[in-house]
């Protein structure tokens, strides 16, 4: 393993903050329930980390706290519980974490009973070093353990250190409810899957998240039943790799193996129209899709169904097919700009993002180039982009050489920051001078006299209050815009 860590703050070609990814807006916010019953007494600080996946699991872990009788707090310094769920993807995001557990230090000095507890990503991979080496906590739980959380804490009142990092083939969480927290009332998040089978050579997390595993439809569409009865007009199903959901009554992917199983089974497309046909009034959205697994099934699925938007966000990683063979991607540039064309021609107008990562084991500067000819050919409407981060078991940490020197790294990474913002006021501009169906998600940013939502193609638009609220869709012309947003009144 090099040492030669750098630092990878995500670039967001977004500018708005109800970034549905990795929202930057959000790392490190503390869950509060409202109206939560007076219970033990006991107050629980529960921070989350990293990808939408892990806020979605913070909302199970809250669910099954609540439900042993503890109250949340925002406020660290008066809490008997503390955890932090955690992300591995990127070596920054691991450094900001070990920061803050030296800040919860200080809670233990003066309240020596109070546990601090490390969930998620990093569990697995820091256990030992966490709990013996430096001191910092006193429960560890894998993203598979957490229905073992009460247990834990009670092994750690008594003094004891408590984890389980145990990878499980069936864990989903299917049959508990999550508690909807810092939520907006408007848009939920649901889990469909977990873990992931494919192993990109620069992701660490099959190794942190486990095998892949789908979740029983029965339980996704009374989630999503749920949220709509109580408010919600828009789901988004998450996954490692939505479009690879398979459910063929439990257990592994991999395990699904005869015809007669597959031909029984519910696949993603399947799922999004059941999904859909809840309520027309119930938008549905999901995250992420995986180039090797779109299939036009579910293109068109997107496209016969008025109430799921037409955005697909689709990570690239690089524009040049040696280094997506490098990467394990499971496809070429070709493939994917087939992908793209079969968006295009089944949903004109489809929104599109993706992931880029750049400055990859071994990558040339033709190489870069590659992946700045394949934005100018898709240009999308926004995208998420990093530096590459050499991350400890994967198989790019054992058999390629993180040889790209930082500098040049950088700069690739400033070009293709600078081409997708062009590419971002482009496809902005395009949505001027049309009507545009709006879910309102609540006040825009700069004013409590303007609302936001977002149309289909998950454009953020803001228009004046007038008498709409949140929760309510709405007809907005749209007559100019900012960079990323675009402005107009309701019609
Ligand atoms: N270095 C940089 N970026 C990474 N990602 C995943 N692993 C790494 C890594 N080791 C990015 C990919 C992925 C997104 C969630 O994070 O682009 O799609
Ligand atoms: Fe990581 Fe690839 Fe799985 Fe995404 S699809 S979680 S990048 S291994």
């Amino acid at each position: 393993m090099s040492l030669n860590y750098v630092n990878l703050r995500p670039y967001l070609l977004q500018t708005n903050v109800e970034n549905k990814i990795i929202d930057e807006s959000k790392q490190g916010e503390a869950l509060l329930v409202k109206n939560a019953s007076p219970g033990s007494g006991k107050k629980l600080f529960l921070e989350s980390y990293g990808c939408q996946m892990n806020f979605s699991d913070s909302e199970i872990v809250a669910s099954i706290l609540i439900d042993k009788g503890y109250t949340t707090t925002q406020n660290f310094e008066e809490a008997d519980l503390i955890l932090v769920n955690t992300c591995a993807i990127r070596e920054n995001a691991e450094l900001r974490v070990r920061n803050r557990l030296n800040d919860f230090k200080r809670v233990k000095l003066r309240n020596p009973k109070a546990l601090v507890g490390v969930l998620g990503c990093m569990a697995e991979r820091l256990k030992s070093q966490l709990l013996e080496e430096e001191k910092l906590v006193d429960i560890v739980v894998g993203p598979d353990s957490y229905r073992d959380l009460p247990n834990l804490i009670e092994e750690a009142e008594d003094g004891r250190k408590a984890i389980n990092v145990i990878l499980s083939k069936e864990e989903t969480y299917a049959d508990l409810t999550p508690v909807r927290l810092g939520s907006n009332g408007v848009t939920a998040f649901i889990s469909i899957t977990r873990g992931c089978d494919n192993m990109c050579s620069f992701c660490v997390v099959p190794f942190t998240r486990g095998r892949e595993r789908s979740r029983d439809p029965k339980s996704i569409i009374k989630e999503a039943k749920d949220a709509f009865d109580t408010g919600f007009r828009e789901v988004t199903l998450l996954g490692q790799n939505v479009d690879s959901y398979i459910w063929s009554g439990g257990g592994l992917k991999k395990d699904i193996l005869t015809p007669e199983q597959k031909a029984e089974s519910v696949n993603f497309p399947k799922l999004l129209e059941m999904v859909a046909q809840i309520n027309p009034d119930l938008r549905i959205r999901f995250s992420t899709s995986h180039p090797k697994d779109l299939t036009d099934e579910v293109i068109h699925t997107i496209a016969a169904h008025e109430n799921i938007c037409n955005y697909i966000h689709l990570p690239v990683q690089s524009g040049n097919s040696r280094i997506l063979e490098m990467m394990n991607r499971g496809y070429s540039r070709e493939w994917y700009l087939e992908r793209i064309a079969s968006i295009k021609r089944i949903i004109p107008g489809c929104g599109i993002s993706m992931d880029i990562i750049t400055g990859f084991c071994s990558e040339t500067e033709e190489e870069h180039k590659d992946t700045l000819s394949l934005m100018e050919a898709v240009q999308y409407d926004f995208g998420y982009m990093f530096m590459y981060s050499e991350r400890p078991k994967t198989l790019a940490e054992r058999k390629y050489k993180d040889d790209v020197p930082e500098n040049i790294k950088k700069r690739r990474l400033q070009e293709i920051v600078d081409l997708q913002r062009i590419h971002s006021g482009i496809r902005t501009k395009e949505g001027v001078g049309k009507t545009h169906r709006v879910l309102i998600e609540g006040f825009s940013k700069k004013s409590q006299d303007m609302l936001m939502g977002r149309n289909s193609e998950n454009s953020v638009v803001v228009f004046p209050k007038g008498n709409h609220k949140k929760g309510e869709y709405v007809n907005v012309f749209t007559d100019r815009c900012t960079s990323s947003t675009l402005i107009g009144e309701a019609v």
